[in-house]
């Protein structure tokens, strides 16, 4: 009898599928108070060391910034050497195969690590965690892991951890619910100038290759009031640039009820904040709106950057992806971004190859689609069946050495177009928030301009930070090198003249 009960009790903490499919009427709550850190694990991280491994989206880099801010709360450090930490966490993606097995290599270490170390707690977080074949596989090949917890329930992390003190056992906490909104969560945030601001969770689009709406659930939106408060508050500590995050940010707004609230007010409202440059990911072509458009054009601080996943230029293959769009309205819409928002704009795509069914003929069309857009960089996948989705169901003719060219084929395109787009910059003033040193050589910083474009500068590293004038003077397919200007510099030496004058 104990045996079933406890059996019940771990498989209602486990993710399901059928579970996490569901999309209820029911209203999403926004929970205020719900992060707490129970007195026994107060101090649990004194004179102790984490590792934090991120895979894949923005999204989960910015649940590793909460993570890690939960983790310091119980007075852990951090440390980039897992070898090491006393306490791991993989925070995983699902997304494709590869992002799969790098995470069960790293898991493979980490054992090694675990049985020199008895007391080191490895913990799995993220999409992964929300997947029930692989929480299945933890369970029963993984049973040295100490804590799996999922996507919906980050803020629980202080009370998994009291939990897996007492037992001392795997303590798996996965929901698969649709989830609520949970305001409050502190954040450890990687940078001091960019920040992500989650817009909203979930997804409802159910694109028939992807995992996110089992992984993530149901989409909820964040009250517009918290993320303004948001903005407003990174903006009185220095930050220069934020991204409003979402799986599908034009979709916002969509599930309230009491307001009539959409991105394009959201849009608006962020970019009144003041704040220096305001973006956001990810767009689906069929929430995106002309207001919004309108409101990119207005707004100086809305940058010209726009990522439109388009992933197939075949109608009929959109229409196997669930997409909801044709390849004639995507280009439609693509062409009312170019028109309105000028040269000056960049335009970034998602493409995936080999989906099941894929043919020579609609392969073609994607190629064509590509050479008609000639975007700025693109993001290229060979499909990857997920268990779950519908597109795992259905057969997969094409070959891997086929999906293999096609992907090559796609992508020399794709460079020959982003390297264009970069000529065309040589010679030209962008305006680039420099982050960091840069990685490719250490008198240089590098940072991005508005448009998303990488570049390398030749500065001192007191510009660290700022958004400066660059001169670009050279172009490679996926970066810029570039100068500061000389005129900006000369104008703000005449500045500071000036005020040492009045
Ligand atoms: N296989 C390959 N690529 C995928 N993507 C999402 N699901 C899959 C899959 N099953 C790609 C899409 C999406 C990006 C984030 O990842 O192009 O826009
Ligand atoms: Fe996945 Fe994006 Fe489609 Fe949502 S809109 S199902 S996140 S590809």
């Amino acid at each position: 009898m104990l045996y079933y009960f406890k059996k019940w009790v771990i498989d209602m903490l486990k993710p399901n599928y059928i579970e996490a499919k569901k999309r209820t009427k029911e209203d999403i709550k926004v929970l205020r108070n719900e992060y707490k850190i129970p007195d026994e694990v107060k101090n649990l991280g004194e004179n102790k060391k984490y590792f934090i491994k991120t895979y894949g989206c923005q999204m989960n880099e910015h649940d590793s910034e909460v993570i890690s801010a939960i983790l310091e709360d119980m007075k852990f450090i951090k440390t980039d050497d897992y070898e090491n930490a006393d306490l791991i966490i993989l925070n995983t993606c699902a997304i494709r195969e590869n992002a799969h097995n790098k995470t069960f290599g790293m898991l493979g270490r980490i054992k090694h690590l675990k049985q020199a170390k008895p007391n080191l707690m490895v913990g799995l977080a993220g999409c992964m965690s929300q997947e029930e074949s692989v929480v299945d596989e933890i369970i029963n090949k993984y049973k040295w892991m100490d804590f799996v917890f999922g996507t919906h329930n980050i803020y629980k992390l202080p009370e998994i951890l009291k939990e897996h003190m007492k037992t001392e056992k795997l303590e798996v906490n996965v929901w698969s619910n649709e989830g609520n909104v949970i305001e409050g969560l502190p954040s450890k945030r990687d940078s001091k100038y960019k920040a992500w601001v989650n817009i909203m969770y979930g997804c409802d689009k159910f694109c028939t290759y992807c995992i996110v709406p089992y992984t993530r659930g149901k989409q909820r939106s964040r009250m517009p009031e918290d993320i303004i408060s948001e903005v407003k508050n990174l903006k009185e500590q220095g930050y220069m640039e934020v991204t409003l995050l979402g799986q599908n940010v034009n979709a916002y707004g969509k599930d309230f009820k009491d307001r009539n609230y959409k991105m394009e007010n959201l849009l608006e409202d962020v970019a009144k904040t003041g704040i220096n440059r305001v973006r956001f990911v990810t767009s689906h072509p069929w929430d995106f709106t002309d207001n919004m458009i309108d409101i990119i054009k207005k707004y100086d601080n809305i940058c010209n950057y726009i990522h439109l996943p388009v992933q197939s230029g075949s109608s009929r293959i959109l229409k196997l992806m669930g997409r909801r769009y044709t390849k004639e309205s995507y280009l439609e819409l693509y062409k009312k971004i170019r028109e309105k928002l000028g040269d000056n704009a960049s335009i970034t795509t998602d493409i995936i190859v080999g989906f099941p069914g894929e043919t020579n003929k609609d392969f073609e069309e994607t190629l064509k689609l590509a050479e008609e857009c000639k975007y700025d960089s693109a993001f290229t996948f060979i499909y990857s069946p997920r268990e779950g989705t519908p597109a795992a169901k259905m057969e997969d003719n094409v070959s891997k050495e086929e999906k293999e060219q096609r992907l090559y084929k796609l992508n020399e395109i794709i460079n020959k177009y982003a390297k264009e787009a970069n000529d065309k910059l040589v010679g030209k003033v962008m305006k680039v928030l420099l982050e960091n040193v840069s990685e490719k050589d250490e008198n240089m910083l590098a940072g991005y301009t508005d448009t998303m474009k990488l570049v390398n500068v030749k500065a001192d590293k007191k510009y660290i930070g700022k958004i400066v004038n660059v001169k670009i003077t050279d172009a490679k397919t996926w970066s810029l090198d570039g100068k500061i200007d000389e005129w900006y510099r000369r104008k703000n030496r005449w500045i500071i003249w000036w005020f040492w004058r009045v």
